[in-house]
């Protein structure tokens, strides 16, 4: 490929991070529905190191990859967005705010001088709070808004899982499995040891693996490697599909509009925002690799993202004063550097091409993800008319 991008620098970056090690974390396989968790001391010291990642990344002026114009050690707020999913507890906003410790670490620069001549640095060397929740960092409850774990109370998510653990792939998967399942068994607890539940399976060995050390010295080597085969597997097939715009791709579909907004928001000159941050779990990654045809030139980006993972929409100019969009990964802590991706085969693509490739599955609305989830209660769907809709009424 050409690269038409200019050395300048870039505009502006949209990121999506998953969050950091935490305590055990349990979803029901039927509904997705989950349970609290906490991020752990391990957890915000893999989103420090993101935040650092990201600092020398993008706030670096001899990196390629420097944001124009953006303030690199005391932080403007104004050009940054930050959004946390919380459907799974504070694990996801405490994640954000470990992030953005690396990402603008204390700094004695942020010193101020008072009206009496004295002057101040706030605790721990100058620590820079990212303040007002309201305003900037927004926490999302998941009954507020259907953007963020979108799967959750969508009628036809749970179809789409009772059709994939009936599917003759997932029995056959299952026979597979059925051998290192029942050699696992002494290791779950009271965790039901079948496919169906091998989120749950996999969480176990894990969370248990890297904290407990009685744990850690029994577990047959090999046995968290394979929970991971088959949790990934699974995880794959429940959160992508074979239609790209249908439900089991729900939860990229849903934060696509962001991403469309931030990106072309950046792209205006009044625009301030340079940084948009979305802290998010591992769903959305498997639909986006989906979704852009990543999986293709790059199959082995098909399972369960690591703890503090990162996605990077990239926008630049080129020299033909187009906007442009790059791909970037990086899988946890274990990549120490970006992995450049390819969506629908190219490293660069424009944001008008970007946005008309993905519209068409695009659950930008309250009411379009009613729709799409045949749910006319739940999360703000009842205020809406369904006379209309030909789905509930086949033939008007
Ligand atoms: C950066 O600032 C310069 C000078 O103020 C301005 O010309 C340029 O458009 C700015 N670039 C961006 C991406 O904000
Ligand atoms: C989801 O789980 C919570 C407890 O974690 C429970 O209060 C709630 O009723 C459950 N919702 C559904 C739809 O099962
Ligand atoms: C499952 O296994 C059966 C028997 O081996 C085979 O006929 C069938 O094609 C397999 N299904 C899939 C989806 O691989
Ligand atoms: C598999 O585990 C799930 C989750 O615990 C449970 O609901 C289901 O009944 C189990 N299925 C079988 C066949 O045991
Ligand atoms: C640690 O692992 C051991 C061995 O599996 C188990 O007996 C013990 O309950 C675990 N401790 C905790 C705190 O989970
Ligand atoms: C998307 O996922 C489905 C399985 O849910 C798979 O059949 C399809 O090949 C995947 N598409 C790409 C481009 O990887
Ligand atoms: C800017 O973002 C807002 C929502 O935050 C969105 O409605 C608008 O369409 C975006 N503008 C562009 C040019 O994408
Ligand atoms: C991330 O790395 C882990 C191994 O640490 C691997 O199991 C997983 O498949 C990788 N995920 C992606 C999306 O590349
Ligand atoms: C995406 O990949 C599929 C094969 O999985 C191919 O048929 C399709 O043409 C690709 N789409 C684009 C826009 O590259
Ligand atoms: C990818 O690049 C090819 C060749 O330059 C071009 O024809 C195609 O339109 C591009 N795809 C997208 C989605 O921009
Ligand atoms: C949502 O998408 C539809 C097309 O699918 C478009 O007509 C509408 O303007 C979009 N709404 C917003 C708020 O972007
Ligand atoms: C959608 O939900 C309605 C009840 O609200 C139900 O009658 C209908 O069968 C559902 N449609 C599908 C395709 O499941």
């Amino acid at each position: 490929m050409v690269n038409t991008t200019t050395t300048a620098g870039l505009i502006g970056v949209v990121l999506l991070a998953r969050h950091g090690d935490r305590t055990e974390y349990y979803q029901d396989p039927n509904t997705f529905n989950a349970t609290q968790a906490y991020i752990t001391p391990l957890g915000s010291q893999q989103e420090y190191e993101l935040g650092r990642f990201l600092r020398d990344t993008y706030l670096n002026p001899d990196s390629p990859s420097f944001i124009q114009n953006i303030s690199t050690d005391v932080v403007n707020i104004d050009q940054l967005a930050v959004r946390a999913d919380a459907g799974g507890g504070n694990v996801i906003l405490d994640s954000a705010y470990a992030l953005l410790q690396g990402l603008y670490p204390p700094t004695k620069k942020s010193e101020m001088t008072l009206g009496n001549g004295q002057t101040v640095l706030s605790p721990l060397g100058g620590y820079q709070y990212i303040p007002g929740e309201l305003t900037y960092m927004q926490s999302l409850e998941f009954w507020q808004a259907p953007s963020l774990t979108s799967w959750m109370d969508c009628e036809y998510f749970q179809l789409h899982l009772g059709r994939l653990y009936a599917a003759s792939a997932f029995k056959n998967m299952s026979t597979k499995a059925e051998p290192f399942l029942t050699a696992l068994k002494p290791y779950l607890g009271s965790v039901d040891n079948n496919l169906t539940n091998i989120w749950n399976i996999y969480d176990h060995v894990n969370v248990q693996y890297t904290h407990n050390k009685t744990y850690y010295e029994t577990l047959p080597a090999t046995f968290l490697e394979q929970a991971r085969y088959y949790a990934n597997w699974v995880q794959n097939n429940v959160f992508t599909d074979t239609v790209q715009n249908s439900v089991g791709n729900i939860a990229i579909r849903t934060l696509l509009p962001e991403i469309y907004w931030a990106l072309g928001n950046m792209t205006q000159p009044s625009n301030k925002v340079k940084i948009s941050i979305q802290e998010v779990d591992y769903k959305p990654f498997m639909g986006l690799f989906n979704v852009t045809n990543a999986t293709v030139t790059d199959p082995d980006i098909a399972g369960i993202v690591d703890y503090a993972s990162v996605v990077a929409f990239e926008l630049s100019q080129n020299s033909q004063g187009q906007h442009e969009v790059s791909l970037k990964f990086k899988n946890g802590t274990q990549d120490s550097e970006f992995r450049q991706l390819k969506m629908f085969g190219n490293t660069s693509i424009t944001l008008d091409s970007f946005i008309h490739q993905l519209a068409w599955i695009t659950i930008n609305s309250t009411i379009n993800w009613c729709f799409s989830c045949n749910q006319t209660v739940l999360r703000g769907c009842s205020v809406f008319n369904y006379s209309e809709d030909p789905f509930l009424h086949p033939g008007t």
